[in-house]
C-alpha cells in the first residue's frame, strides 16, 4: 500500500536531513581537516574550548531554526489552496518574542563571559601551571623560513626544539626589510605575526613531548607554501644537552650551521643539490667562491631573489659559504658527500 502524501515528505525530508548530517559528521569523525588539532599547550586548550563552546551554541541553533523551517514548510503548506487566496494570518506573540530578543542576548553574553575567563590562559600559561624558568627563543620569519636563536647563540632554521614543561617566551620579529609573516603551530596555540621592526610575544608550554607542524599563515612570496616549521618539543635534560652542545659546535669547526642555513633558506628555490629550481643553479656558479659577491646578494637580493639574509652575522654566510664551496664548488655537483 503507498504512504500518504504527507508521509512520504515527511520521509524525503528526514533521509535528506540524515544524509546533509552524515558528510560533516564523517568529515569530523576522521579529522578530515574539519576538527581543529588536539591542543598540546595550555594557550590552545583555552582556545579550542573556546571553539567548542560557541561550535555547540551554533549548532543547536541551526538544529532549532532548520527543524522549524522544515516543520513549518510541511505544517503551512498550501495544500491545494489556490496562489490568489491568502493563508491564515497569525500576528503577535509577546512570549515568543520576548524570548527570541533575550535568549540571543543571554547566549551572546555567556560567550563573551567565557572568552573573558580564558583569554588570560591564552595569552600566558605561566598562570597555568608551575613551571620551571623561562627560557626566551628569538622566532624570525624570513623569505621563506622561520629562523630561531637560542640565548646561547645556537641557531636553528624551520626546526625548533624546545624543553617540555618549561615555559618559553617566543620573541616573534624579523628584518627591517622583510615582509610580514605569521608564525602558527595548530595545536600549541593561535597565530602570531613577525612584522619588520616589532617584536612580538609569545609565551608556550608544551605539555607533550612530540613533533608539532604548523606554516606560516600570511601570504608572503612565491615560496610561502614552503615556510613550513616544526616544533620539537624534548624532555628538558635532552633539550639542555642538545643547545648545550649546538652552540659550542656552531662557534667551533664542526658547525652543522651551513647545512641548516642551505636546506632550510637556499635549498626551497635553487634545489637541495643546488640544481636550480625558482632560482638558477649554483652548482660551479663562480659566486660560490666569492665571499663579497655571496653576501651581497644574501643581503641585497637580485632580481626575482629576496633579501634573504639581510641581518645574517659574518659567522653564518662564511659557515653557508664553506658548505657550498664542499657541495656545489664544482660543475656537476657534491664532491664533499653527505
Ligand atoms: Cu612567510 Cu608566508
Amino acid at each position: 500500500m503507498p504512504l500518504p502524501v504527507r508521509a512520504r515528505t515527511l520521509a524525503v525530508l528526514t533521509c535528506l536531513l540524515g544524509i546533509a548530517l552524515t558528510f560533516p559528521t564523517l568529515a569530523a569523525g576522521d579529522n578530515g581537516g574539519f576538527t581543529p588539532k588536539t591542543p598540546e599547550s595550555p594557550g590552545a586548550e583555552a582556545i579550542i574550548d573556546t571553539f567548542y563552546l560557541i561550535l555547540a551554541l551554533t549548532a543547536a541553533i541551526f538544529l532549532l531554526v532548520t527543524s522549524s523551517l522544515l516543520l513549518f514548510i510541511v505544517r503551512f503548506r498550501s495544500r491545494g489552496r489556490p496562489r490568489s487566496t491568502e493563508g491564515p494570518q497569525v500576528r503577535g506573540n509577546t512570549r515568543l518574542e520576548l524570548a527570541w530578543t533575550g535568549l540571543p542576548v543571554l547566549i551572546l553574553a555567556a560567550i563573551a563571559t567565557f572568552v573573558f575567563i580564558k583569554l588570560p590562559s591564552i595569552d600566558n600559561p605561566s598562570s597555568a601551571s608551575a613551571a620551571g624558568s623561562e627560557l626566551r627563543v628569538t622566532v624570525k620569519g624570513y623569505r621563506f623560513y622561520w629562523q630561531f636563536e637560542y640565548p646561547n647563540g645556537a641557531i636553528g632554521i624551520d626546526d625548533l626544539r624546545l624543553p617540555v614543561g618549561r615555559v618559553v617566551d617566543l620573541a616573534v620579529t624579523t628584518a627591517p626589510t622583510e615582509v610580514q609573516h605569521s608564525w602558527w603551530i595548530p595545536s600549541l596555540g593561535g597565530k602570531i605575526d613577525a612584522i619588520p621592526g616589532r617584536v612580538n610575544h609569545m609565551k608556550l608550554l608544551v605539555k607533550k613531548e612530540g613533533t608539532y607542524v604548523g606554516q606560516c599563515a600570511e601570504f608572503c612570496g612565491i615560496q610561502h607554501a614552503a615556510m613550513l616549521a616544526k616544533v620539537e618539543a624534548l624532555p628538558t635534560s635532552e633539550f639542555d644537552g642538545w643547545v648545550k652542545k649546538e652552540g659550542t659546535a656552531q662557534r667551533g669547526k664542526a658547525s652543522d650551521l651551513g647545512a641548516i642555513t642551505w636546506h632550510g633558506a637556499c635549498s626551497k628555490c635553487h634545489g637541495p643539490q643546488a640544481q636550480g629550481y625558482i632560482g638558477p643553479k649554483l652548482q660551479g656558479n663562480p659566486i660560490v667562491q666569492d665571499r663579497q659577491g655571496l653576501e651581497t646578494v644574501i643581503r641585497y637580493g637580485r632580481g626575482m631573489m629576496p633579501r634573504v639574509g639581510p641581518d645574517w652575522d659574518a659567522k653564518q654566510i662564511d659557515a653557508l659559504q664553506t658548505y657550498m664551496k664542499q657541495h656545489f664548488g664544482q660543475q656537476g655537483g657534491a664532491s664533499g658527500g653527505g
